[in-house]
């Protein structure tokens, strides 16, 4: 696993979010997420509920947000799971890179489905990627997303992300895009 540094906020809010580390009461939000056809659509397809439970119980509701730059989106207000977002270090052994052999910044996002169309996946990609920017050094970010998902390459180009290239990876076609991290300085 890599060791270059990213996030190391333990909580970041917005205004209508805020980005924190998971709970115990976050299980059933994760199930959610990971069963739901819609939002897997374009990540292999729904989980089945017994496989989502096992792995819960075995790593620990708390735990699936232990690695830094990993956060539980959830409402400001009422602290519920309406999401999840990470920015971390995409493993040089996976295709999809800017360079060969780097680890650059990458950005994934993902909400329930209840969620969508309301800027709130935006909202916190900008908040992550603000208070990135002013704490690492400038370097480029990453989304990679299939080619068909138009949402996410939607919320990528809104971002001011640049599609830079493609490729064939889990059996389907793959957008890479990028942007510097310190157009997010403030
Ligand atoms: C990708 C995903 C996070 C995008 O969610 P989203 O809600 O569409 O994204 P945004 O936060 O950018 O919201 C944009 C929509 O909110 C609307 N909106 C409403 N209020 C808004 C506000 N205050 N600010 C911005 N947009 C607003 C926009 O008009 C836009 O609507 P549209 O979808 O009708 O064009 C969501 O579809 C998802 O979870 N998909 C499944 C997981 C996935 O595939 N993730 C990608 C892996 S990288």
């Amino acid at each position: 696993m890599t060791r270059l540094p990213t996030l190391s906020a333990p909580e970041i809010t917005s205004d209508r979010l805020r980005l924190r580390k998971a709970h115990d009461d976050d299980r059933e939000g994760f199930i959610e997420l990971q069963t739901d056809p819609q939002v897997r659509a374009y990540l292999g397809g729904p989980r089945p509920r017994a496989d989502v439970e096992e792995y819960l119980d075995t790593v620990g509701t708390t735990n699936v947000t232990a690695s830094p730059g990993v956060y539980v989106i959830a409402d400001r207000e009422t602290n519920l799971l309406i999401g999840t977002l990470m920015l971390n270090h995409r493993s040089a052994d996976q295709p999809g890179h800017l360079t060969k052999d780097s680890e650059e910044l990458e950005l994934t996002y993902l909400l329930r489905r209840d969620a969508w169309g309301a800027g709130l996946a935006f909202e916190a990609a900008t908040a992550a990627l603000h208070t990135a920017a002013n704490e690492l050094p400038d370097q480029p970010v990453l989304v990679i997303t299939q080619t068909a998902n138009q949402r996410s390459l939607k919320l990528a180009t809104r971002l001011r992300f640049q599609a830079v290239s493609t490729f064939e990876a889990h059996g389907a076609r793959q957008t890479l895009a990028t942007t510097r991290l310190h157009t997010f300085k403030t």
